[in-house]
């Protein structure tokens, strides 16, 4: 039976954090399927198809991933895609009550589900999708947090929303 794992998150914008991380996670399994959060609780500054986009631009190197969106929850996401595992990143200790609490609820929810929890590569460990939203709303320099054309796509949204 292969082995499928789905990476869930916003990814608004995907990082290079979260990169690192699919780069790595795709090395444990057969297949990763990179999950994208359709959040109607929040308005992101792209859209779904658009942040799968850029994910899929950003990862078209590892040969064993996909990436789709998905709405609802993360458990069934994971049935759907035929996945065991869910793969998170932890940066700091400050992630830590909220993946566990969320890991905890999922493997009751659904206790075929487990998750892997990678810890994020030092370089990386201080980045966010948050952060690099609120740089660049004050036109600071994001070009070490994202891609080339993550950076551009980002800038460009933030001129477009003013
Ligand atoms: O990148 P994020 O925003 O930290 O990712 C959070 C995400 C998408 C993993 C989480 O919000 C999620 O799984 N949402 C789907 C709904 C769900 O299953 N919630 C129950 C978890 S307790």
């Amino acid at each position: 039976m292969k082995k499928r794992a789905v990476y869930p998150g916003t990814f608004d914008p995907v990082t290079l954090g979260h990169i690192d991380i699919i780069e790595r996670a795709s090395k444990l399994v057969d297949e990763l399927i990179v999950g994208v959060l359709v959040n109607k609780n929040k308005v992101p500054l792209f859209t779904p198809e658009e942040r799968v986009e850029m994910i899929k631009d950003s990862i078209s190197h590892i040969p064993n991933v996909k990436v789709m969106a998905f709405d609802g929850l993360l458990v069934d996401f994971a049935k759907q895609s035929r996945a065991n595992f869910v793969i998170r990143g932890l940066r700091a200790v400050t992630d830590f009550e909220y993946e566990f609490q969320m890991s905890q609820a999922n493997r009751i929810i659904d206790p075929e589900v487990d998750t892997i929890f990678l810890t994020t590569s030092t370089k990386y460990s201080y980045i966010s999708s948050s952060t690099v939203r609120e740089l660049a709303s004050f036109g600071g320099d994001i070009s070490k947090f994202v891609t080339k054309k993550v950076e551009k796509k980002v800038k460009d949204r933030i001129k477009q929303n003013k």
